[in-house]
């Protein structure tokens, strides 16, 4: 099968892009390398992909690039580019979400209206629940994001369901909720508290500790797009979460087990744009593609630390890069 992911230098697309190679199919991944965050966790995630012939890279944006030309013989669309990060999306930055998170959606889905495609897989968020009535989360519950972030990543999944709709795309959307694992962004919590206690640093902590985030292994993000593509589900929204709901508190917790040691916790307020609580009700996807959560948080957040001190480790001198 060959394959479009877009966001293929980023966490989730490279891990992505190199489960569908081992699985022998070809990937063409589109980036622009966005500035968000440095460019060597990017180079780093793709170095393997760049050491394979069934992937090639295109560094460009969505916005500009040739799509025809990108999507010849494509079967499946994996499209994962975005501006991530809800702190970032308030004010003047606001038009980088609405560019790359809705703008990029909408030319992308001009672009695959006449072709044949197998799926369209959209990589939506949590986010665009924002403070639910009741936990867990369903598909059913009424969108309320709380982040301009949020609210870009909901727009671009009603253009992707649009699409479906009116031109037969046939799409489904992934909400994943709070993805950790190697490659995790530099600005995701878990991330930023591994790297404090490499570099011994006080961590961060925002709001007071009690907010709950349903935590997912990205080895298990990844398998949720290959059942995807597999399913005859078409036009659909499916919850992707890993079963691991804790507040930051005891994932703090953890992570001292993991570390060895006790981390200087630095309280900063609550953020404008966080959600209290995520929490997936993975029932739909469980029926329906099959899915189920298989790495637990200590174990997820043990691979982490190890690939981390792998990076800092080839790339000693570096370390100034952390906000
Ligand atoms: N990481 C999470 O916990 C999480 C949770 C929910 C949803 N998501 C979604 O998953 C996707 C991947 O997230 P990630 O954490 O890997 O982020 P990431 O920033 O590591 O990867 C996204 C990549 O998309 C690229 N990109 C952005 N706009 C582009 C454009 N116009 N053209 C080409 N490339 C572009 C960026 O340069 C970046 O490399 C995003 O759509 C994000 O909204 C992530």
């Amino acid at each position: 099968m060959k394959c479009l992911v877009t966001g293929a230098a980023g966490f989730i697309g490279s891990s992505l892009s190199e489960e569908l190679i081992r699985l022998g199919h070809q990937v063409v991944g589109v980036d622009c390398f966005l500035d968000y965050y440095p460019r060597m966790f990017k180079e780093a995630n793709l170095e393997q992909l760049r050491a394979s012939s069934q992937f090639t890279l295109l560094e460009q944006s969505i916005l500009e690039a040739d799509l025809d030309s990108l999507l010849s013989g494509v079967e499946v669309v994996f499209h994962l580019a975005a501006q991530a990060g809800v702190r970032a999306s308030w004010g003047k930055n606001f038009e980088i979400y609405t560019e790359n998170n809705i703008r990029a959606t909408q030319r992308l889905l001009e672009a695959c209206k006449d072709i044949k495609l197998k799926k369209f897989i959209y990589a939506s968020s949590s986010s665009v629940y924002g403070e639910v009535r009741s936990l867990p989360m369903k598909e059913t519950d009424y969108p309320s994001p709380v982040s301009p972030y949020g609210v870009s990543k909901l727009a671009a999944e009603h253009l992707v369901y649009l699409y479906w709709k009116n031109f037969n795309i046939p799409t489904i959307s992934l909400r994943y909720f709070t993805v950790f694992g190697p490659r995790q962004r530099p600005d995701m919590a878990f991330h930023k508290f591994l790297a404090a206690s490499l570099m011994n640093k006080p961590i961060e902590l925002y709001g007071s500790g009690e907010q709950t985030r349903d935590f997912t292994y990205i080895a298990d993000i990844v398998r949720a797009h290959i059942l995807a593509v597999e399913s005859s589900a078409e036009g659909e929204v499916f919850n992707i979460g890993g079963g691991n709901r804790l507040n930051l508190a005891s994932a703090i917790a953890v992570i001292e087990q993991i570390v060895g040691r006790k981390l200087t916790i630095a309280t900063r307020p609550a953020q404008k744009g966080d959600a209290s609580h995520t929490y997936a009700d993975i029932s739909k996807a469980a029926n329906i593609l099959g899915f189920q959560p298989m790495v637990s948080i200590r174990e997820g957040l043990e691979r982490e630390f190890v690939w981390l001190k792998n990076f800092w480790n080839k790339n000693k001198g570096k370390e100034d890069v952390y906000r």
